[in-house]
């Protein structure tokens, strides 16, 4: 990542800290131990979503591509282990696949793997921000697929994510579309499981972040001092993830320093859930003419192609 990148990112995460709750994006989970935790958390019995999308992407296939027709390259959004692509490159072979994702170094070697099984298929790992604005001038005549899976569109509220839509379908030129998967709103006991595994996994997800921060901006978070709290709040639809303070604490930075005090949380991530017709709606209206979904039996997640035709 470039120096104004790293920059950038450092006011953005001291802003977060010093502001009133605290928070930190959710963006700043994915070092390599946290790429590594959370695909752990997808093995986990209590997290449905990444196992039932794949039962939907497996199941509806044949339909999915049928619905996505003809694109040359497919652009990957928070590729993560670069394993979601790989039905789609079988079916919809295109020429190229472009990974994107915050963390690089993890992505490097996912994509490696990748590329072996699918040589003929020409890939880049991009390290990209994708809450910033996105642009691809070096595809703009070429027929784009955006693959977005996994409901990470859940981390951004829903202005946020029309928005995202809407740039989305601009740099699709009227050809291709997006591909995207979104957790469905549904019991709160199933989403609140999800988010507090037996295991510990999620809130050692959750709490690395803080060791992350100590090695990005050079802060003494204190792992033991701070505790995982996630749950469903059912006025805006989404889960919140936060960390609690144990005890009276002072954190600092190079820069500066704050008081947290007992019971005090810094927000961490929002997982915004949605009902079918309000995701389907926002994808209409952000200039998407077809928009076509498939769901599993028991309407736990949404995989949607939203396309021109
Ligand atoms: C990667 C954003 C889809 O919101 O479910 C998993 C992240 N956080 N457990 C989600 C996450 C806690 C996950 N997304």
């Amino acid at each position: 990542m470039t120096l104004s990148i790293k920059s950038k990112l450092f006011q953005e995460i001291v802003d977060g800290l010093q502001a009133n709750p605290a928070s930190i994006s959710p963006k700043f989970f994915y070092d390599e131990l946290g790429s590594s935790l959370f695909q752990a958390i997808t093995h986990l019995e209590e997290y449905y979503p990444t196992r039932v999308e794949r039962g939907i992407m497996d199941s509806k296939l044949a339909e999915i591509t049928e619905a996505i027709a003809a694109v040359d390259v497919i652009v990957e959004l928070g590729a993560g282990n670069c394993e979601k692509v790989r039905p789609l490159l079988d079916t919809v072979a295109p020429k190229q696949y472009r990974a994107l994702d915050i963390s690089v170094d993890f992505l490097e070697v996912a994509l490696a793997d990748l590329h072996h099984d699918y040589p003929a298929i020409d890939m880049q790992a991009i390290a990209a921000d994708i809450t910033q604005e996105l642009s691809f001038p070096d595809l703009q005549d070429r027929r784009i697929l955006f693959f977005y899976p996994g409901s990470s569109i859940g981390n951004f509220n829903p202005p946020e994510a029309f928005r995202l839509f809407l740039n989305l379908a601009r740099e699709c030129h009227g050809s291709g579309g997006l591909l995207i998967g979104v957790d469905l709103v549904k019991d709160i006991h199933i989403l609140e499981r999800a988010y507090n595994d037996t295991l510990g996994v999620t809130a050692a997800f959750n709490l690395n972040v803080l060791r992350h921060l100590n090695h990005l901006i050079g802060s003494n978070f204190s792992i033991p001092d701070w505790e995982h709290y996630a749950f469903f709040n059912q006025t805006l639809d989404r889960i919140e993830m936060h960390l609690r303070a144990k005890s009276d604490l002072l954190v600092s930075w190079p820069s500066g320093a704050r008081m947290f005090h007992a019971g005090e949380m810094i927000h961490t991530e929002n997982s915004y859930k949605y009902s079918k017709p309000t995701f389907l709606e926002m994808l209409q209206k952000a200039g998407f003419a077809q928009v076509t979904a498939w769901t599993d039996p028991e309407s736990n997640f949404l995989v949607c192609f939203a396309g021109f035709k």
